[in-house]
């Protein structure tokens, strides 16, 4: 019952976020009659659209781990569900972006995606996500025998790092946008990190 509300809530919430991302790429593609810039844009909203969704389902991990027994257990579900929309939604959104970069800007150019440092980061941070997408259907989980799908789970903070080091390379990226990023995504990295050890001290006694 509670885990049915979670997640209806998480879809519910997931499916608005996705439109809402969705909505300014839609409309610049719909309105810009220049190609080159409309393709551009197309990518960058896309683009900043899957880093929104990837830093918005990250921090829902402190929130749960901090203030989890103050929320009480249906919060504590909602969030978790949500956390998984979000990464989701970090797939589906960081996948349209790395179309719209083949398909426009290297003319359905495959080969491209090796090219370079930036598509190669790129390419493997949506590697990541994308098994990380399908390994978040428990059917799919069940079928390839996963036993460790939290530990598989925390791959996200790698894709995150690689996200960061992908931005770097565009002559186009604000650099504060870029440090807050980074600064971010560290953050978060290292609150896991030191919640983990708490952890096991408090296992181990
Ligand atoms: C196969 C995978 C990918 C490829 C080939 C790719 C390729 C590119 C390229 C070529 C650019 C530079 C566009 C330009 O400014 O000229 C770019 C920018 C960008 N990419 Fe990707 N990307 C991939 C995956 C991702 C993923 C998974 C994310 C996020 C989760 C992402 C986020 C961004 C963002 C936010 C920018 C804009 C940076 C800026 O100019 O301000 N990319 N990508």
């Amino acid at each position: 019952m509670t885990s049915s509300t979670g997640a209806r809530f998480a879809f519910r919430v997931g499916l608005t976020t996705l439109c809402l991302a969705l909505i300014p790429a839609l409309v610049v593609w719909l309105t810009t009659d220049y190609v080159p810039k409309r393709d551009l844009w197309v990518a960058r909203l896309t683009g900043y659209g899957a880093v929104g969704m990837l830093c918005t389902s990250l921090l829902c991990s402190p929130l749960i781990q901090w203030a989890g027994n103050r929320m009480g257990i249906i919060w504590r579900g909602r969030l978790n569900a949500l956390r998984r929309s979000l990464g989701i939604n970090a797939a589906i959104l960081g996948g349209l972006h790395a179309l719209s970069i083949t398909t426009s800007f290297y003319d359905q150019a495959w080969r491209h995606l090796m090219a370079s440092p930036q598509t190669r980061t790129g390419m493997l941070a949506l590697l990541i996500l994308a098994l990380l997408l399908l390994t978040s259907f428990p059917p799919i989980s069940r079928a390839l025998r996963l036993q460790t799908w939290k530990e598989l789970h925390r791959l996200i903070y790698a894709a995150a790092l690689l996200v960061v080091w992908h931005i770097a390379y565009s002559s186009r990226v604000a650099i504060p946008v870029l440090f807050t990023l980074a600064a971010l995504i560290v953050l978060l990295l290292l609150s896991r990190i030191f919640a983990f050890i708490f952890q096991t001290r408090i296992s181990r006694r």
